[in-house]
């Protein structure tokens, strides 16, 4: 990564964003630029925590804030940015919220990433010489929904069915058709589902932790048996970094887990978990409770990563009960942090992305 002294990251106060700005502060000597509008579920506490940790980390950080459907305020920020590497992760990213407000999934995931890709080509045609590259890092459910066999690849068809993977899908076919077109140093990366600390707590896996600690019914959708490819949030990062420095621009790069799990599995292991750590257990068989599945719900997403692994030598360091029991220790030890995101975007753990 030593290449880089500019990096633009965006949605680094996101989920994943954040994680990829903390290894990159930890990683490199490289300015770091975040560029996030602080959306309802973004959080800075992450962040703030590792600049207060070391004033060299301040000197090479700095926070726009910046919606990217603003194409004039993303413009003038990005020349004075004058980046080398863009990661590029902002974007509306939860399939419920989705299914209730298309539109403002559209705009930052479609009308966002084509502000972005033209302001680079714009840059671009000025700094021919530098050796720049921009990562649009998305996600599998692109892809679609697999039967019982099978595994996404480089080359999988799309066929994204929510209106978020549908809003993704058109960001990565802007990416692809933008770099063909006018041929500018871009990569693809689809990555399966990730988890770990710092997650906004909505989506399966931090959502089950705080109903089982605070003793709430845990809402499983449909019958449960929805797999998914768990992915722990830092083997994605190690997958971003060495992808900006050693992936080919124009290639697309596949990222998962090997870890295929149903929804159910994932909620007896995390109740199972929790009840080794906690003094008080509780029984899970209390706790379930089966609500109408989400509208269009993919039955099963698994990734085939062997391109990045051969190419690249990349492959998740972290076991999927391991990491688990890492993230479910940080949500027990970061119930105020829980509390009060929950609090900033007005969210009480209600059923999200029903249509009737
Ligand atoms: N979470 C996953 O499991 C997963 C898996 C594969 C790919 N991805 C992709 O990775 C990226 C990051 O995901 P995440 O889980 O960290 O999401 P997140 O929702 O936690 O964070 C996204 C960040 O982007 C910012 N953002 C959204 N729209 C914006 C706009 N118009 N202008 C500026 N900032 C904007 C938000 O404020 C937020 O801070 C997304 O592109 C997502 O599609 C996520």
């Amino acid at each position: 990564m030593n290449n880089f002294k500019r990096i633009l990251v965006t949605g680094g106060y996101g989920f994943i964003g954040s994680a990829v700005i903390r290894k990159l502060l930890r990683s490199t000597d490289a300015k770091i630029f975040n560029l996030d509008k602080f959306g309802s579920v973004s959080d800075d506490q992450s962040i703030h925590e590792i600049l207060n940790s070391d004033t060299k980390y301040k000197e090479r950080y700095s926070y726009f804030k910046v919606d990217l459907v603003d194409f004039s305020l993303l413009n003038s920020v990005f020349h004075q940015i004058n980046p080398d590497l863009v990661l590029h992760l902002a974007a509306e990213s939860h399939v419920d919220r989705s299914i209730d407000n298309p539109l403002q999934f559209l705009n930052s995931n479609i009308i966002g990433t084509y502000n972005l890709i033209e302001v680079f080509r714009n840059y671009f045609n000025k700094n021919k010489s530098h050796n720049l590259k921009l990562l649009h890092i998305s996600t599998d459910e692109v892809f679609g929904s697999l039967g019982k066999v099978g595994e996404f690849n480089e080359l999988t068809a799309y066929d994204p069915r929510s209106p978020y993977s549908a809003s993704k899908a058109c960001s990565d076919h802007l990416v692809r058709a933008w770099r063909h077109t006018y041929n500018l140093p871009f990569i693809i990366t689809n990555c399966s589902n990730n988890f770990g600390p710092w997650q906004f707590p909505e989506k399966l896996i931090p959502l089950t932790i705080q109903k089982i600690i605070n003793g709430n019914k845990i809402p499983i959708y449909g019958n449960g048996l929805q797999i998914r490819d768990w992915l722990y949030v830092e083997d994605h990062v190690n997958a971003l970094l060495l992808v900006s420095d050693k992936g080919v621009s124009g290639e697309d790069y596949c990222i998962g887990g090997k870890s295929e799990k149903t929804n159910i599995e994932v909620i007896k292991n995390i109740s199972s978990i929790i009840n080794s750590i906690l003094p008080k257990n509780h029984c899970l068989e209390n706790l379930i409770n089966y609500v109408p599945d989400r509208p269009g719900h993919d039955t099963r997403y698994a990734i085939n990563f062997k391109k990045i692994n051969e190419a690249l030598g990349w492959e998740p360091k972290y076991n999927f009960d391991n990491a688990l029991e890492i993230t479910i220790k940080w949500y027990i030890d970061n119930q105020e942090w829980c509390k009060k995101v929950l609090n900033k975007a007005n969210y009480k753990s209600q059923r999200l992305g029903l249509i009737n």
